[in-house]
């Protein structure tokens, strides 16, 4: 068991996993058992699939748990192979308890140097956490594995918690209040709660908007069953209905349709909402109303290159808005654009008093362009 332990603990760098057949008893549970090393919230970890019948149950656990489960391991299976870079360790244990060990050569050195702990990327929220309200949502199964068809999904919500995440490294605050923009099902708004109630232990309150009354009921009855009493979801228009009038200091959108994102904007403008997180959706508005008579009328010519320019000068205005009403603005690629086109993040933080330098650049290209942009609209400067 000295040797195991060591590969286990000093030479884990070198380990790429470990596989564990053969049970002595026809009723275990588990038919075969796939152990590897990963990072969980960066502490070295060891991940268990066990399968049994069609079905795979994760199992992680710290170094001294894993150590204690495989001692339980050598008494039930009678094959347990350790893959390290260049060789196999493997271990034929008799019913009586003896271990014979044979060591053969690989050739997995290459894979398991070229990417050693990190053969996956660690995202914030990992396959295999114990996150139940995610189950409820169907991203998860219930042993927590990543339903196929959700992957992107959750690769999406992971990156945009690595962006907020960023933003709160020194954030001390004790309590935070955030509305969510076209929550939908709500996916991004369970998790953004998770990350501030478990992670940063923060008081977290958050009330998502949405038109849809069914999704709205069902994401408030999935909060109700976790307990998470300060996540509420509302059905509304955000762009006529009245929204929340206490403090907030977070406001959230992730591919809210069309303008609901420019009502999202002005809404944070307005009350001076310190964080603003992004993701813009379809822009259908400048692209619809915008006539040529400028500078740029060759972007204008072909009806693909008038869609992207559009949307990028939607997003542009936006920024150049927000610059304008003292925030630090950063655009960021959120996902791959081959992931999703829409895939701009506009990070915000409100930062100083504003000034008007951007405003009379956006009211010559409106003027000449004649388009309509909601964000424009509303902060009170269009002539329509
Ligand atoms: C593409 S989904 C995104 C949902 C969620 N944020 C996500 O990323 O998974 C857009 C959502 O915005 C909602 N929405 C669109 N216009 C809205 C409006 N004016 N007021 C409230 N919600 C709106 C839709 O009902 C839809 O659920």
């Amino acid at each position: 068991m000295e040797n195991i332990k060591r590969i286990i603990t000093d030479e884990r760098n070198t380990l790429i996993k470990i596989s564990i057949s053969s049970p002595f008893s026809k009723d275990e549970e588990f038919n075969k058992i796939s152990v590897r090393p990963v990072t969980i919230k960066k502490k070295p970890c060891f991940q268990a699939e066990r399968f049994k019948n069609n079905q795979v149950f994760h199992l992680n656990m710290s170094t001294e748990e894993f150590l204690v489960f495989l001692e339980d391991i050598f008494k039930k299976y009678a094959q347990i192979s350790f893959f390290k870079s260049g060789e196999t360790i493997t271990c034929s244990v008799s019913a009586g308890g003896k271990i014979k060990t044979k060591v053969s050569k690989n050739n997995l050195k290459a894979k398991a140097t070229e990417s050693g702990n990190n053969r996956r990327k660690e995202y914030i929220f990992n396959e295999g956490e114990n996150i139940p309200a995610l189950v409820d949502l169907g991203v998860f199964t219930p042993d927590f594995k990543i339903v196929k068809s959700k992957y992107d999904k959750f690769k999406q919500i992971n990156r945009f918690i690595e962006i907020v995440n960023d933003a709160f490294v020194n954030d001390s605050s004790k309590e935070i209040t955030i509305l969510d923009f076209g929550c939908g099902k709500s996916y991004l708004t369970f998790i953004i709660y998770y990350y501030f109630a478990e992670i940063k232990k923060k008081k977290v309150k958050i009330i998502g908007y949405d038109l849809k009354k069914d999704v709205v009921e069902s994401c408030n009855k999935i909060a109700e069953k976790y307990g998470y009493e300060n996540l509420k979801f509302i059905v509304s228009d955000v762009t006529k209905d009245t929204l929340a009038d206490e403090h907030i200091d977070m406001v959230i959108s992730l591919h809210a349709c069309d303008t609901a994102t420019d009502y999202a904007l002005n809404y944070a403008i307005q009350k001076k909402v310190k964080y603003i997180f992004s993701v813009p959706c379809c822009q259908h508005e400048v692209n619809k109303t915008i006539k040529t008579g400028g500078d740029f009328d060759i972007l204008l010519k072909h009806g693909l290159i008038k869609e992207r320019m559009s949307a990028l000068l939607t997003d542009s205005i936006r920024v150049a808005f927000l610059e304008d009403m003292g925030y630090s603005v950063d655009v960021l690629e959120f996902v791959d654009f081959s992931h999703s086109p829409k895939n701009i993040m506009i990070r915000a933080k409100k930062t100083k008093k504003g000034n008007d330098k951007n405003r009379k650049q956006i009211k010559d290209l409106q003027e000449k362009y004649k388009f309509t942009q909601t964000l424009y609209k509303l902060t009170g400067d269009s002539n329509e």
